[in-house]
């Protein structure tokens, strides 16, 4: 009995993430479906890099938050569609070691903060440049737009290093199943044998913390965007500025308010079921709509492509004329 109840306590090395296993024939169009969402996320964002890069016209705060921003997407994604492409191609559960669980996590985790930060500097960004014109340079010239970017970066760094020197404290030695597509924190507390109480309280303040203050800053500013916008004279003008605003605001709500609802609100099994959902808005979406809705439908970034697609096919004929 003794002998049993030790083994039962040995630690335990990998966890096995279920990902979307029991789908049957679903799997492998879910398996199509994120491959193109993957693929479409990464040509997305690394255009916009290249193009905040080569163009000097973008050479602007707004564009230097988008460049950075899509920095954070390409590694945010990596980090997470390939491993779940896997899961949904070989239609069985995987393994992970320990470590590498929490390692994931935590990257997933840095980027996550940065990215709240982010989108909350880019909406002051947006604030100031639309009801405090004047101002502008003043306010947002390079080096406050390089502190908010590397700032963001630091504050993720910083709140889950302490996270990730918690979470190595726990003890696994029970089931070590994960029923999502990532490891995910509350899947991992979940299976740990040792006293969660104490990391759940600390997660429980960086999450309001990191999500809740960037959320109320964005929404503040598009409050006051949006109000400005109200009072300008031009009805085009307006319309077309109401339409690039309201398509910001969705794409930021519906990242923050996935986050709040799986870190924030209290954890019921209700919850817990639909999480593994929840979590494709944040993961998946986000990162695949942030380029497309913030970049890609401005007319500076469109100018910016094709001038570079122009170029790229100029170079082209010149090479064949060499050839030939
Ligand atoms: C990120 O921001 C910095 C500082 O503002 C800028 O110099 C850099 O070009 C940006 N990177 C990208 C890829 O946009």
């Amino acid at each position: 009995m003794a002998e049993t109840e030790s083994e039962n306590l040995t630690d335990i090395t990998a966890f096995q993430l279920l990902g979307f296993v029991g789908l049957g024939d679903l799997q492998i169009p879910l398996f199509c479906l994120f491959l193109v969402i993957y693929i479409v996320t990464m040509v997305g964002n690394i255009l916009i890099i290249f193009l905040v890069i080569t163009d000097r016209h973008l050479h602007t705060p707004m564009y230097f938050f988008l460049g950075n921003l899509s920095c954070l997407e390409t590694c945010y994604s990596s980090n997470i569609l390939p491993m779940m492409l896997a899961n949904l191609f070989y239609g069985r559960k995987r393994s992970i070691s320990v470590t590498g669980c929490m390692l994931q996590y935590y990257f997933f985790a840095i980027l996550g903060v940065a990215e709240c930060c982010l989108l909350g500097a880019m909406s002051y960004d947006r604030y100031v440049a639309i009801c405090k014109p004047l101002h502008y340079t003043t306010l947002m010239n390079g080096r406050i737009c390089l502190q908010f970017i590397v700032g963001s970066w630091i504050n993720g760094v910083f709140v889950m290093s302490i996270v990730l020197y918690l979470m190595r404290q726990l003890k696994f030695c029970g089931p070590n199943e994960i029923n999502h597509f990532f490891c995910e924190l509350n899947p991992i507390l979940k299976l740990a044998c040792s006293d969660t109480h104490f990391i759940e309280v600390v997660t429980f303040l960086i999450s309001a913390m990191c999500i809740l203050l960037p959320f109320f800053l964005t929404l503040a500013s598009y409050i006051f965007i949006i109000s400005t916008i109200m009072r300008m004279s031009s009805a085009s003008g307006r319309k077309k500025a109401f339409s690039t605003c309201s398509s910001h605001l969705m794409v930021v709500s519906i990242f923050y308010s996935t986050l709040m609802i799986v870190y924030i609100l209290p954890k019921t099994d209700g919850l817990r079921n639909i999480n593994k959902v929840l979590s494709l808005f944040y993961t998946v979406l986000t990162p695949l709509f942030n380029p497309l809705i913030y970049s890609l439908r401005n007319r500076e970034v469109k100018e910016a492509l094709r001038k570079a697609v122009a170029k790229l096919c100029a170079t082209e004929r010149i090479h064949h004329f060499n050839l030939v």
